[in-house]
């Protein structure tokens, strides 16, 4: 049976790369593993992968925490939309959006209409888990980190769901979620 055989990755990344014409924008929320999987993602694809928060911080000279610190979400959210409109130029790659980079309205219609938007999406106690490994993000320094994600996706999910494309993240190897990614491209693709 066609649809019961198992993908071989390599060959469906192979497929994809060949048509692909623009890039691949991984939004969602905070811990859902939009860099970790979005390194991997352009590994397989063998295209650029690009960071859009690392962007920020290397254009600011500053972390984010301080860039929230000193001027504000707005100023931050400024810097977000001009790294992406010059990161999404035609060329594929895969680039990795801080959760909050979709909820722009200029910044979504740049990556609806100049890239692939991929919703990476994890139940709130993987993103809780996940969260707790690092504590550099602002969002998540006043109150309890589940309480601020749980409200943050019921605001943010409905925009999210927009993104061309819906992947759940799963518990366990980055390279399963990959897969899954390739497949809904392929599929996207038709
Ligand atoms: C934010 C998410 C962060 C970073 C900033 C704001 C958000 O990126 O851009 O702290 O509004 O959800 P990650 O999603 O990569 O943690």
């Amino acid at each position: 049976m066609l649809q019961n055989r198992k993908s071989d990755p390599a060959k469906l990344a192979s497929d994809i790369a060949q048509w692909l014409d623009r890039p691949l924008v991984l939004v969602g929320l905070m811990g859902v593993g939009k860099s970790t999987v979005g390194r991997r993602l352009a590994a397989d694809l063998g295209i650029s992968f690009v960071d859009a928060d690392e962007e920020i911080v290397a254009a600011a000279q500053m972390s984010i925490a301080e860039i929230f610190e000193r001027f504000g979400e707005p100023y931050f959210r400024d810097g977000e939309r001009r790294v992406i409109s010059r990161l999404i130029d035609g060329t594929p790659r895969v680039i990795a959006t801080g959760g909050g980079a979709f909820m722009n309205d200029e910044t979504r219609a740049l990556i609806m209409n100049g890239a692939i938007a991929i919703w990476l999406d994890a139940d709130l106690a993987t993103l809780v888990e996940r969260v707790g490994r690092r504590n550099t993000r602002p969002l998540l320094r006043n109150g309890d980190p589940a309480e601020v994600l749980a409200r943050l996706a019921e605001v943010r999910n409905p925009v999210y769901a927009q993104a061309h494309i819906h992947v759940r993240s799963k518990d366990g190897p980055h390279h399963r979620t990959v897969l899954t990614i390739l497949e809904a491209l392929a599929r996207w693709h038709g």
